[in-house]
């Protein structure tokens, strides 16, 4: 039997209980798949700050760079909002994120069936919908030097150099293999110097994979096309902030924030956590919504550690709870035939997939 070791990030706000609910999944797939996992937890966000003064204490990074791969919940809330930039837990995840070298963020945007009328666009533009965003992560704007405000002026620089690049755009056109072969890349060339190199470098790239389709679309006409006809999207190559705007976005067509996984991976070790926020307005109800959480383990499983049977469990699993009509709160008006609070989706999805 393999063992892997998952380090366990469950953060502020409904991370705790997020976590809680795919470790209940993880374990149940990993009894029929001959697997094992030790987890050990970590602390990052308000909560180390709380504790230690410092959002990401250097134990979370040793306990990290020692696991397998990471599952994360979420950070932050208005607690945390008046502190210091570098002490705010938003800085914490950053310099996770770069102490890791994750570069390549993964943010698939799927609209399950079962939930086509839950998305507040109509189900004849969303039928269907399958595309992921692949979101450089460790470099532009949010890293760019010089940086800095004054009484007067505040100001950040959007940099990227050929090598970041390169290697992100590999990324997308190695995952646009495994699917349609499209890769939509998106910058601001029209204005930005910066977008004039990105735009050169990605057609370089392109070449080396001519079975794909590389396309290039400015920023603002992908935020428009995404809400008019977000079925002509397969891979969507982003920068950084970009890339954070498109997939918030993108998630809306979905229905909610709260089903969609991602995986931040190009590194040894990968960090796997739902794209939505830590909603402390919600937490310690118990009416979050884990199905994200769940499908960044499976993420996890797929990416990092290769278990591809435990992953397809767990995502059937997911859609099976959908289509027998369990819902969270947040999805309650949509078909639903039970609502169900969020210990209570975690353990009928962990029971579908033990199957
Ligand atoms: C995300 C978040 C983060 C980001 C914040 C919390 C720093 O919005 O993961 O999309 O901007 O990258
Ligand atoms: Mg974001």
């Amino acid at each position: 039997m393999k063992t892997y070791k998952i380090a366990l990030i469950k953060g502020d706000g409904i991370g705790p209980e997020i976590i809680d609910e795919a470790v209940k999944v993880l374990d149940a797939v990993a009894s029929c798949c001959d697997i094992e996992f030790s987890y050990e937890e970590a602390l990052m966000g308000g909560c180390a700050y709380d504790i230690t003064g410092d959002p990401l204490p250097q134990e979370t990074i040793n306990i990290s760079l020692n696991s397998d791969a990471v599952l994360f919940g979420a950070i932050g809330g208005q607690k945390w909002d008046n502190l210091p930039r570098e002490k705010r837990p938003e800085s914490g995840l950053l310099r996770f994120r770069k102490e890791l070298g994750v570069y390549a963020n993964l943010r698939p945007a799927t609209v399950f069936d079962e939930l086509i009328n839950a998305s507040s666009l109509k189900p004849e533009v969303i039928k269907g919908v399958d595309l992921m965003v692949v979101r450089e992560l460790i470099g532009g704007i949010y890293f760019g030097e010089p940086r800095g405000r004054d009484e007067n002026r505040g100001w950040n620089t959007m940099v990227y150099t050929r090598d970041e690049i390169v290697r992100i755009a590999h990324q997308a056109f190695k995952i646009a293999m495994t699917r349609s072969k499209r890769v939509c890349s998106i910058d601001k060339a029209n204005v930005l110097d910066v977008s004039q190199l990105w735009r050169d470098v990605v057609t370089e790239v392109g070449r080396e994979y001519p079975e794909v389709e590389l396309t290039h679309m400015y920023v603002d006409n992908a935020a428009m096309q995404l809400i008019r006809d977000p079925r002509q999207f397969d891979v969507m190559l982003t920068g950084n902030i970009f890339g954070d705007i498109l997939s918030d976005e993108a998630s809306m067509l979905s229905g909610s924030i709260g089903l969609l996984p991602s995986a931040s991976i190009g590194a040894k070790i990968g960090v796997y956590e739902p794209i939505h926020g830590s909603a402390p307005d919600i937490a310690g109800q118990g009416i979050a919504n884990p199905i994200a959480t769940i499908l960044s383990a499976s993420m996890m499983l797929r990416y990092a550690l290769g278990e591809n049977i435990a992953a397809d469990k767990i995502e059937s699993a997911v859609k099976r709870a959908l289509k027998e009509g369990y819902r969270t709160k947040d999805l309650a008006q949509y078909d639903a035939k039970e609502v169900c609070s969020t210990s209570e989706m975690g353990s009928i999805i962990a029971n579908y997939a033990a199957k």
